[in-house]
């Protein structure tokens, strides 16, 4: 059995000529939250339809609790719970009346009903009619849903599409409360790091269907380190000079670039006093955040 409880290889579709998602091998861990980021168009929905079986991809291994899918998509979909694009509700009928037609098609008692209303806090507004129901609401009857069968694994596209900050963080807060204290395991998708920043235990960045970022969130961070901009007269000596007391530099024009990860106050300095034969013109000390990053992987955003 694998330790990954989502795991594909060389997963890929295409529609016409164009590839939505190119070779992607996902990896998501037992009892995390995995966000899933990349902006519009990203393929996103497309990598989570093919993990759930709704399409089939062209190429590549998709494995759910270590058995592939689509095969054994009847074993393994009793275990996910989803919520895909905009999910369909009769308007007309109570938020009750909606998941218990779900619970009788899944042979769920009533008890289970009051359970996950209580854990998306519906419990109060169960009794009214979906119709009138605001987007934070329906999001969280979606949720409901989905938990009805009580996953193991919960597969959910952008839940947090179109809510307001409030909806935003509560949904945030339901998503570590079930993987801290129900050990689901979470894949969710968004368009925004920041939504998924602070509870995220592993990331995968997909930019135009190539998955160009997979691992912790502290990874990416290393990423952010700063770094000391040294504008000299004769940089490729300074450079050379620096390289020889074991000072890894980068040659940017008339910069050198210095990466000060893991160096101490001691070390800086001794840059400086490596340098005193040059003239040094300009000192500038930056850090890329992990926005900067993001936005670098998938191409919206300036270079260092
Ligand atoms: N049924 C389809 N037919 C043709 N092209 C499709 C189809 N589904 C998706 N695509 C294309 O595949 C690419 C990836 O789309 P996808 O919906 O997976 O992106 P996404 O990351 O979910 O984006 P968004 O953030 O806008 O939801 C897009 O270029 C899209 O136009
Ligand atoms: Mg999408």
């Amino acid at each position: 059995m694998s330790q990954w409880i989502v795991e594909t290889e060389g997963m890929t579709r295409r529609f016409g000529t164009r590839i939505s998602v190119d070779d992607v091998s996902l990896r998501v861990p037992e009892g995390k939250i995995y966000g899933f980021l990349g902006p519009n168009g990203a393929g996103k929905t497309t990598s989570i339809k093919m993990l759930l079986g709704l399409i089939r991809p062209d190429a590549g291994i998709i494995r759910l609790f270590g058995q592939p899918m689509p095969e054994n998509s009847l074993d393994i979909l009793r275990k996910v719970g989803s919520l895909v694009e905009n999910p369909s509700y009769y308007g007309h009928l109570t938020g009750y009346k909606n998941l218990k037609i779900l619970a009788t098609l899944l042979g769920l008692p009533d008890s289970r009903i009051d359970e996950v209303l209580a854990i998306v806090r519906l419990t109060e507004s169960a009794k009214e009619k979906v119709g009138g129901y605001s987007l934070g609401m329906k999001q969280r009857l979606g949720l409901a849903s989905a938990l009805l069968r009580k996953p193991q694994l919960l597969i959910l596209d952008e839940p947090t599409n179109g809510l307001d900050p409030a909806g935003i963080q509560e949904i945030r807060q339901l998503m570590l409360t079930l993987t801290r204290e129900q050990g689901l395991t979470i894949l969710l998708s968004s368009h925004l790091l920041s939504e998924v920043d602070t509870i995220a235990d592993e990331i995968g960045i997909i930019n135009g269907g190539k998955l160009v970022f997979q691992g912790g969130l502290v990874t990416l961070q290393k990423q952010s380190q700063k770094v000391l901009h040294l504008a000299v007269d004769r940089p490729e000596e300074a450079a050379r000079t620096l390289a020889e007391q074991g000072i890894g530099v980068e040659c940017r024009g008339r910069t050198i670039l210095v990466s000060l990860e893991g160096k101490t106050p001691l070390m800086q300095a001794q840059i400086f006093k490596a340098l005193s034969g040059f003239n040094i013109l300009e000192v500038k000390e930056t850090a890329k955040s992990l926005e900067d990053i993001f936005l670098e992987l998938t191409g919206k955003g300036a270079s260092l």
